[in-house]
């Protein structure tokens, strides 16, 4: 399966492994890339000597391509995590929440590519504009922060925009070879990948997380902002119901991050220290494609059957 994507980022697979904070660890990004998809290690929760391990740890698992997702929410940190990036061998850094102007041009000094999650029209084409190599179309549907828009609409709405300048790459509750071909379909060039792979055992996970997730019917989750103050999609319980009830009791982001970290609610990213974590008011993020997670799974053979299964709907569909 040849897309734009796989040839801009040199793998098999069009499946990129989201960088999900606090998950997307070296083990899950390694398997990823050494089975022909693209990993990314989420390392927006990632302390500076923590980011240098994994980076290490990576490239110790995997000779393939891999990338890191940095959140640009954290000005003050950014150009030193985008430097380690760069000397530690990623070829992408990849920005959730905002387009990375200041850092467009270190990376391509360097090489590498850049890459921003968008959530509509408008955020794409100032991406394209800050001189982005390529974005993701991330529907409301997606785990962890999120807009407003579904990824029916805003994938074919973002490629038409674009015009064919830049890749685009369709994320938000695609879990299987059905969202894989219909991404395509839309006119994207691969998928972006994150809740599904929260369910590997490669995965770097919290206490409860991995039951929660497969118990989890897709309308678990609800868009709320009790855990970091920006809207971010997780599993429901008596934390996200507290806040739903009494939205004054929110602080802007990311004083309810600390404020979470400091109430014992929020532990994802955090260098292993778990004890405490109690389900009913643990923030899980996860989107709403936990209705369709029903194993655990190596990572490669959801990348396995995703694209055979995808193959197989594409061949049948031309036979119509
Ligand atoms: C546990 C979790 C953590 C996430 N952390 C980040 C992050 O740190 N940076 C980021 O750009 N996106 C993050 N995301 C969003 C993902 O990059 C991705 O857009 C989303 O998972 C795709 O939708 P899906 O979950 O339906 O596959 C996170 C998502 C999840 C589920």
């Amino acid at each position: 399966m040849k897309t734009r994507l796989t040839e801009l980022l040199g793998v098999e697979h069009p499946i990129m492994l989201a960088g999900m904070g606090g998950v997307s660890y070296s083990s899950l990004v390694a398997a990823v890339s050494n089975a022909g998809g693209y990993g990314c290690l989420g390392a927006s929760t990632m302390s500076r000597d923590t980011l240098i391990e994994e980076i290490a740890a990576t490239r110790a698992r995997t000779t393939r391509p891999f990338g890191v997702d940095l959140l640009t929410a954290f000005p003050d940190s950014l150009v030193e995590h985008v430097e380690l990036a760069i000397e530690g061998g990623a070829s992408t850094f990849v920005a959730g929440l905002g387009v990375p102007s200041q850092i467009v041009e270190l990376c391509h000094q360097n090489g590498v590519l850049v890459v921003s999650l968008c959530g509509k029209v408008d955020h794409a084409l100032r991406a394209r504009d800050a001189g982005c190599d390529l974005v993701v179309a991330q529907g409301t549907e997606a785990g962890g922060h999120t807009g407003l828009v579904a990824t029916l609409p805003l994938v074919p709405l973002i490629v038409d925009a674009l015009a064919g300048e830049i890749p685009v790459v369709a994320a938000g509750g695609i879990f299987d070879g059905r969202g894989l071909a219909a991404s395509l379909a839309l006119g994207a060039d691969g998928v972006w990948v994150g809740t599904r792979f929260i369910a590997t055992f490669e995965a770097r996970t919290l206490p409860g997380y991995h039951d929660r997730i497969l118990e989890a019917r897709e309308d678990a989750t609800v868009i709320s902002r009790a855990f970091t103050g920006k809207t971010m999609r997780v599993l429901s319980n008596d934390t996200t119901a507290r806040y739903e009830a009494d939205p004054s009791l929110l602080h802007p982001f990311p004083d309810q991050l600390f404020t979470s970290m400091r109430e014992g609610t929020f532990h994802l990213g955090g260098d292993g220290f778990t004890s405490g974590v109690d389900f009913r008011r643990e923030g899980y993020p996860a989107g709403q494609a936990v209705g369709g997670v029903e194993e655990i799974l190596p990572a490669a053979q959801i990348i396995q059957r995703m694209v055979d299964d995808a193959s197989e709907i594409i061949a049948r569909l031309a036979q119509l």
